[in-house]
């Protein structure tokens, strides 16, 4: 029965069994799902094809209440159980755990089987049934579809978070494969860390009904203390009803990314959030905000994000902002949608449009050195912009167009100038963030053709190829 493949598995020896066990069932199950019709039945009405059901090794347990231990003869039994694959009665009966469910073996970072989930193929409960917690298997410091991530790419842009295994695999049957799943646990700061060594943004993206928002606002509580400069946490709030599963299959990929776009901001999600129920107008009303706001506040690390939730915060409560420099007061303007995006413009004039409006950002953002050698229109007068603000750290909006008063840029400054930037702040430090980071990559492969081209032409100098051999380096690194 058992079939043999491949395996790119070391165990580790101190728990040499264990592993082998587990890895054992998962080959065990992956079998039985091949010979069970019932079950390869779901897996389609679930949508999950062939390919991605290998991809994920999944497999069927049977519906005895015997079957691995029968299977594994009688010396494996204690690792069975260490395993969580079988379990005694309290009559002292041996059965298996898992029996007529979908497998889904989980996996840590090295691709070990450590666990597994299971899906029951009826209404019987409960629907999911998860290993219990083993020397090997921590369901607070585990992630469904982190392996299969970081195996299909060394870094990703950004991560999508989601609650089941079958969200995870819909998304990667559409061809989302940046996406882990918690094993049916609240978010951890331990899941978290692991994920911000994948990527700078996380996209949470939790089922559209009270369970998936109470999950969202608790992953908020563990975010806020890890939000070092350059990470970044957005939210999707699916409609009611909805998760990531049927919308993926219902709407397509183009429809789910788009909606991954217009995720929200954390920063903004924490102040609708906190400020659900409460009557802003009325001072009671902004003094219990605040009341909710600070000690949350006080968990995020010192730096710019800290800075700008306070000053929000302020703006929120009506109080002054006190010593700060008042960033957001200049643009009292009518509120704002939360839909900023300058998307009908070039990368280079959203770069210019910002930084003629807020002269500071180019101290706040770090600019990446590939922006030097950019070209393309506009790119040169990007640069020197960027330049003169370096050297004149204090210079307005004013001040800044008035240094280019009868060159041949003016208008065109005057012009930029007259959009206005968000209402809040971090908005328009995400969007430069990021507009700088799509320079940046588009510098980086303009750099790589060019040295290429030479290459095949004449040839590179030294120094050259060595700069061909970085710059190809670093774009696997940017990767977006
Ligand atoms: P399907 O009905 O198969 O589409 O699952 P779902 O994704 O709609 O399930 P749900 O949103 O209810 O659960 C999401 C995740 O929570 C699952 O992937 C499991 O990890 C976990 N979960 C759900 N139900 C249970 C349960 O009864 N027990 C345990 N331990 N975990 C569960
Ligand atoms: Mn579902």
């Amino acid at each position: 029965m058992q079939v043999p493949e491949a395996t790119d598995v070391k165990p580790a020896e101190q728990y040499n069994e264990l592993f082998q066990v587990l890895e054992d069932a998962a080959r065990f199950y992956k079998a039985t799902l091949r010979e069970s019709s019932i079950a390869v039945d779901y897996l389609k009405g679930r949508r999950v094809s062939g390919q991605l059901a290998r991809d994920y090794r999944l497999g069927y347990a049977p519906a005895q209440a015997l079957h691995l231990d029968r299977y594994f003869g009688p010396d494996k039994l204690d690792a069975l159980m260490r395993a969580g694959l079988v379990k005694r009665g309290e009559s002292g009966r041996i059965s298996a755990r898992f029996r007529n469910r979908i497998m889904f073996p989980i996996r840590d970072r090295r691709g070990r089987v450590i666990g597994f989930g299971g899906r029951a193929l009826d209404d019987s409960q409960p629907k999911y049934l998860n290993s219990p917690e083993s020397s090997v298997f921590h369901k607070g410091n585990t992630l469904y579809g982190l392996f299969e991530l970081r195996k299909a790419r060394s870094k990703v842009p950004r991560v999508i978070v989601v609650e089941g295994y079958l969200d995870v695999l819909a998304l990667a049957q559409h061809g989302i494969l940046n996406t882990v799943a918690t094993l049916g646990t609240a978010t951890t700061q331990d899941h978290l860390r692991q994920l911000f060594r994948e990527t700078h943004e996380l996209v949470f993206c939790f089922d559209g009904d009270r369970a998936g928002r109470q999950a969202a606002w608790r992953a908020v509580q563990q975010l806020l203390p890890l939000l070092r400069e350059g990470l970044e946490a957005r939210f999707m709030f699916l409609p009611e009803g909805d998760d990531p599963d049927r919308l993926v299959h219902r709407e397509g990929n183009e429809a789910f990314l788009e909606r991954m776009t217009a995720a929200t901001p954390l920063p903004n999600y924490f102040f609708e959030h906190l400020s659900t129920g409460l009557d802003l107008s009325n001072a009671g009303g902004r003094a219990r905000l605040a009341e909710l706001a600070k000690p949350l506040l006080q968990t995020l690390p010192e730096g710019i994000l800290k800075e700008l939730m306070h000053e929000e915060l302020a703006k929120h409560v009506g109080t002054s902002v006190g010593k700060l420099t008042p960033l957001i007061g200049r643009n009292e303007a009518p509120a704002r949608g939360r839909n900023l995006r300058l998307t009908t413009s070039s990368p280079v004039r959203m770069a210019m449009t910002m930084l003629l409006n807020e002269p500071r950002l180019a101290h706040q953002v770090p600019v990446p050195h590939e922006i030097s050698a950019l070209k393309l229109p506009g790119a040169a007068l990007l640069i020197d912009v960027l330049e003169t603000i370096r050297n004149n750290p204090h210079l307005n909006s004013a001040s800044l167009v008035e240094r280019y008063r009868n060159s041949e840029h003016q208008q065109f400054l005057l012009k930029l100038l007259t959009w206005r930037p968000p209402a809040h702040n971090y908005d328009l430090l995400m969007q430069f963030r990021h507009t700088m980071e799509r320079l940046a990559v588009e510098s980086l492969a303009q750099t790589v053709d060019h040295l290429l081209e030479k290459d095949a032409r004449e040839g590179l100098t030294p120094d050259e190829r060595r700069e061909l051999q970085e710059a190809l380096a670093r774009k696997v690194r940017v990767h977006s």
